[in-house]
Order: structure tokens, then C-alpha cells, then sequence
């Protein structure tokens, strides 16, 4: 069949939701016989849109309302003012959203695209679906409905995908033997390798790429990019033993070349997964380690992938599948129903993947972060081929961290502020975020070598002569510690404008992080200092019976911030909560309407402007 006459399914993740959402829907295509073809937006080329028979979009909004990286280009495609209304020609589309309703600007992407579909002369299969992390059974929660109202509109308006009809589905059973992945056996004795566990990998960056370019869901960063080693040389807590929280300052050295970075780059980090889960896993699955494997796609040919070597299967887990922190998707509990030998295990996992067990599967899986090692444990029958683990897995993703130094004032290094992360799940289970519990259990001492790799993140440098209201509580502070570090440097041989800082944190005793370093630069002629038009402001927010949060110490600094944004300012906001930045946008409206006088309309205006014209940013993660 020819490729324009399938069904059309784009999507656009951050995190993989989206992704896992749009195979589900092709799933469901190929079971009622529908021809369908799958892209993500940053692998389609927009030119042919106006020309295919039926698209799918399923989008994700990331935290502050943008698009996620994979759909930037294609964007600013679609916004062209070259495109006529009819552009689109009454292609026939669907848009699904992925987003949360606890922010502010609630599945933004999902809205403005379809919106923009339908004024480029797109013709609506349904109303757009928007799925809610908020929902009991989060963003499945809307996608089931939606979908099913998807098959009966698309079967009206082109009958010629269902041949039988929508409703008549292939039954699963038949598609358990067809995974997507491919895995080869090599001779062990012939396979000329020099490499054993990824341990032996840490000075060898291109035998790490070629082992993740072979898993079909780890798009390796490397691959548009320079990665690097890094040598662990500090790692230091920031806050007090027993303050609650466990913060620390890791310093890295560039190992064999330095790569240059600039204040407000991001690195991303691979983290390691704890060898005795790795060991359990091969071992519960009962596969061989030690035999050496190569990876490849049934669909797509992965083949031409650069550095393709067969790897020790111990490896390939290690580098490449997550089976020790995330939880698998749903589909992985429907194909380990196939598996299970167990009646009761087996009704137990089919149950989970029906519609009816969705919401105690949400309880079960997501909320508890069941990893995939502790689901096999749960169901001990269950023996899935070493092909579908590779599937199903979800796969080992790096971590992005925001750079806290500036190399101008550290030219071989570069520095983190990493939260350790901790909880405890609904069900009192404790659990460690996999990358910065292990950092944090790193020792410089043992010679530490980590593969990394830098990119731009949302906060551009800024030129020393644009004044700066930072605003970064918690971790959020981070960038900002690069941002006076260099600033300082600069101040030493040209004149630099000055910059006010707010800082958060719980307690002045407990998690003031970098305490020394905003003070000194505070104090004399500091790049912080009053005396020079600077300020930095902490605000406690537990060391008293009310909360005190950085808004409230902007608003008693309001005519400061207003003088320096009507020098030209530039704000930069930096953090983990859910909510701050938009309390912290809310404030700097309040303050201009204060002291400028002008409406709360005109406020947002100003503020819109201030955004366009690269003036206004935020980094936000959660
Ligand atoms: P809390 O944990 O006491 O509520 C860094 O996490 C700091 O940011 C902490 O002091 C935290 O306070 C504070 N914080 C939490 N929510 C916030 C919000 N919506 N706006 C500003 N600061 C917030």
C-alpha cells in the first residue's frame, strides 16, 4: 500500500507519554485493520500534510505551556503567514493532549495546535481529547473515550480503512508473536570484543552510543551532539544533616577534551543502575549475560545505526532499560498477560489492562512507581521473551540538570546542585530518584568517570550589560550561582550591569544553599550589592509559623524591581515547584500594576512583549 493512503500519527513527547499514547492508538489501528504509519513531528516533513488521507496528532504540553523540543521546528512551520487558510484542503484530523491541570496553561499545546489546524482549512474528525495527569487513572483517563469516539468517526468518514468494518478487531492473541525488536545471538568465541560490562565502558563514549542507538526507544542525545567524560571531583553537601532535605554540589572535570558551555546550558547525565537490580533482573527473566547480542527494529531498519558491535547482553540492560526506577506502561501488563502461566496471575494482569481496571492499575503502577523489576516479582509465572522486554521496558533515560557554574571562572569543569530525591508512595513504600541518589553515593575518591552531554536549556546568557531580576528558590538557584560567578569575572575589566537575586528556602539553618557565596557577593562592591544597584533576598519560608515564599519578599522590594525593569531588565525564573513559577509571574503583574499605575491587562501586555523580545524566561522542572 502506497504510504500516503495509511493513516497519519504524529506526536510530539517529552517525557515518552505521548509516544507510549500514539503506539497505543496504532495498536489499536493495525487491530481493526487499519493502514497506519507512525512519525514523530521532528522526522515529518510539514510540506506533505495538506496531502494525506487522515492525520492523528498527539501532543504534549511540558510544564509552562511549550511545545515539547521535537515539535519546535515544526511549529514555527505551521505558524508561517505564507500558508492560505486552505492550505490543509479539508484533511481530515484528530488532536490529542497530554498535559496537567494543576498548571497554569493546561494541555496549551494540544489547544493551539488544533486551533491553528483548523484555521489553516483542517477539517475535524472529533473534538480535540485532553488528557489530565490530575485524573484518577491520569491521561487514560480521557484517551479510552476518546479513542473509541476516534474509530466510529474516522470508520464514517473513510470507510476504506476498515475493511471489516471498525468495530471487528484481530484478537491480541494473534499479535503476541510479532514483537517490534529483533534480537541476533553472536558466537561468543568469534565476537571480537574488547568491552564486558559498562562498567569497562566509562572511558569508551562510542560504545555507549552504539549500544543505545540499537534499543528502539533511547533516541541518543550524542547523536546531534557532543557528549563528554567527566571526572567526578567534589561532591559536597549544601544543606545540614537532618534539615530534611539532602542537597549536593558536584564538581566534574573535562576528561580527554573540554566542551564548551555557556551560563544556562543543561547537562544530561546517564545515570547507573544498581548492579544487584541489573543482576536480579537477568536472572528472574532467566537470560544469559554473558551471551553477546545485537539489537535491531522489524519496522524500522536500524541498521545503518554508526556504530553498531555486538554487546554482552548484561550490557546492553545496563546501558539501555530502566527496570530499576520507572514503571512500565499499560500495554506492558496486557503482553505479560500472554506470559503468564498462572490462571490467577493471568486474570489478575488482563484485568489491569482493561478499561475496568484502569484506575487500580494507575493506584497499582504509577502511583506506587512499581519498577518492572518488582511487577515481575508480583507475578512470578509470567516469562516474557527477552525480545518483548526490550519492547516493553521502559527505556534508561538521561537526566537533565541545569549548569551551576560559569566556565569563564571554571575553564576545565563544569558544576551541578543536585536534590537527592526521596518519597514515600500512598502505600508507605519508600522510593530514591535512580540519577541523584546515585550521584549523591558517588565518591571522588574511586575515580568516577560519568558520560554527559550538553545542551541549550531556556535560559539564554545574557550580556553583562542587561540589569537581572533572577528569582530561583530551592535548586532553582542553581543557574543563577553560573549567572554571578560570571558577571563577577566581568566586573573585574568592563563596567556590567547590576543584578537583584531572590533566594527561597525552608530554613536559614537548613537548606541555605551557597550561603557564603550570595553573601560575599552581596556584601562591598559585589555584583549583589546594593551599592551597585544589586540586591539578593532570602526568604525562610519554615522559620516562622507563617509561610514566607520569595513573592513576598519581591513585593517589599517592589520600586527596586520596577526601576530596574524600566532600566530594561531582563527576568529570569528558576525552580522545582509545580506552582511557583506562575505565583512568581503573578507577582511581577502585581508589582507593575502597582508601580507603573497601569491596568492588569496592560500589565500582561508589557509582560508579553518583555517575553518576545528575549526578555523573560523560565526554567522550570518538577
Ligand atoms: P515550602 O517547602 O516550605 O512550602 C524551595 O523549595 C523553597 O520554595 C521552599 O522554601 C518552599 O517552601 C518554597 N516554595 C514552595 N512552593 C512555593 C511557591 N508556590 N512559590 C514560591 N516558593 C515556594
Amino acid at each position: 500500500m502506497e504510504d500516503k493512503s495509511k493513516l497519519l500519527i504524529l506526536y510530539a513527547t517529552q517525557t515518552g507519554n505521548a509516544l507510549d499514547a500514539a503506539e497505543r492508538l496504532v495498536r489499536e489501528a493495525e487491530r481493526r485493520g487499519c493502514p497506519v504509519k507512525l512519525y514523530s513531528l521532528d522526522e515529518y516533513d510539514p510540506n506533505l500534510l495538506p496531502k494525506e488521507e487522515a492525520v492523528i496528532f498527539v501532543v504534549s504540553t511540558t510544564g509552562q505551556g511549550d511545545t515539547p523540543d521535537s515539535m519546535k521546528t515544526f511549529w514555527r512551520y505551521l505558524l508561517q503567514k505564507s500558508l492560505s487558510k486552505h492550505w490543509l484542503n479539508g484533511v481530515p484530523y484528530a488532536v490529542f493532549g497530554l498535559g496537567d491541570s494543576a498548571y497554569l496553561k493546561y494541555n496549551f499545546v494540544a489547544k493551539k495546535l488544533d486551533k491553528r489546524l483548523m484555521d489553516l482549512g483542517g477539517r475535524t474528525i472529533l473534538e480535540r481529547g485532553l488528557g489530565d495527569d490530575q485524573h484518577p487513572s491520569g491521561y487514560e483517563g480521557a484517551l479510552d473515550p476518546w479513542t473509541l469516539s476516534l474509530w466510529k468517526m474516522l470508520s464514517v468518514i473513510k470507510p476504506e480503512f476498515f475493511p471489516n468494518g471498525a468495530d471487528v478487531m484481530i484478537p491480541n492473541e494473534t499479535l503476541i508473536d510479532q514483537p517490534k525488536v529483533q534480537i541476533t545471538y553472536h558466537n561468543n568465541d568469534i565476537v571480537e570484543s574488547q568491552f564486558s560490562t559498562a562498567s569497562d565502558l566509562k572511558n569508551n563514549e562510542i560504545q555507549i552510543g552504539g549500544t543505545r542507538s540499537m534499543h528502539p526507544g533511547t533516541s541518543h542525545p550524542d547523536r546531534r551532539r557532543p557528549g563528554c567524560f567527566l571526572k567526578m571531583v567534589k561532591n559536597l553537601p549544601l544543606t545540614k544533616p537532618n534539615c530534611g532535605k539532602d542537597v549536593r554540589h558536584l564538581e566534574f572535570e573535562f576528561v580527554s577534551y573540554v566542551v564548551e558551555y555557556d551560563i544556562g546550558d543543561v547537562l544530561e547525565i546517564l545515570p547507573s543502575q544498581d548492579p544487584a537490580a541489573v543482576d536480579a533482573f537477568i536472572q528472574r527473566c532467566k537470560l544469559n549475560p554473558d551471551s553477546f547480542i545485537t539489537v535491531s527494529s522489524r519496522e524500522k531498519n536500524n541498521c545503518d545505526a554508526p556504530y553498531i558491535v555486538p554487546v554482552k547482553l548484561k550490557t546492553f540492560v545496563e546501558l539501555t532499560m530502566d527496570v530499576s526506577s520507572a514503571s512500565p506502561r499499560r500495554y506492558f501488563f496486557e503482553v505479560l498477560s500472554f506470559f503468564a502461566e498462572a490462571e490467577h496471575e493471568r486474570e489478575r494482569l488482563k484485568y489491569f489492562a482493561s478499561p475496568e481496571g484502569r484506575e487500580d492499575l494507575y493506584q497499582y503502577n504509577q502511583k506506587e512507581r512499581r519498577t518492572v523489576l518488582e511487577v515481575l516479582e508480583d507475578f512470578p509465572s509470567v516469562q516474557m521473551p527477552f525480545e518483548w522486554l526490550v519492547q516493553l521496558v521502559p527505556p534508561l533515560k538521561t537526566r537533565a540538570f541545569s549548569i551551576s557554574s560559569s566556565q569563564s571562572a571554571h575553564p576545565n569543569q563544569v558544576h551541578l546542585t543536585v536534590d537527592v530525591v526521596s518519597w514515600t508512595t500512598p502505600y508507605k513504600r519508600k522510593k530514591k530518584g535512580l540519577c541523584s541518589s546515585w550521584l549523591a553515593s558517588l565518591d571522588p575518591k574511586d575515580g568516577i568517570y560519568i558520560p554527559g552531554w550538553i545542551h541549550k536549556g531556556s535560559l539564554p546568557p545574557p550580556l553583562p550589560s542587561l540589569p537581572l531580576v533572577l528569582i530561583g528558590p530551592g535548586t532553582g538557584c542553581a543557574p543563577f550561582r553560573g549567572f554571578v560567578e560570571e558577571r563577577a569575572l566581568q566586573s573585574r575589566t568592563i563596567p556590567t550591569a547590576p543584578i537583584i537575586f531572590f533566594f527561597g528556602c525552608r530554613n536559614e539553618d537548613g537548606d541555605f544553599l551557597y550561603q557564603d557565596f550570595w553573601l560575599s557577593h552581596a556584601q562591598n562592591d559585589g555584583v549583589l550589592s546594593e551599592t551597585k544597584g544589586g540586591g539578593f533576598y532570602v526568604a525562610f519560608s519554615r522559620d516562622q509559623p507563617q509561610k514566607v515564599y520569595v513573592q513576598h519578599k519581591m513585593r517589599e522590594q517592589s520600586q527596586r524591581i520596577w526601576n530596574l525593569l524600566a532600566e530594561g531588565a531582563a527576568i529570569y525564573i528558576a525552580g522545582s515547584s509545580t506552582k511557583m513559577p506562575a505565583d512568581v509571574s503573578a507577582t511581577l503583574e502585581e508589582i507593575v500594576c502597582k508601580e507603573s499605575g497601569v491596568s492588569k491587562d496592560a500589565a500582561l501586555r508589557w509582560f508579553r512583549t518583555l517575553e518576545r523580545s528575549g526578555k523573560y524566561h523560565i526554567e522550570a522542572w518538577s
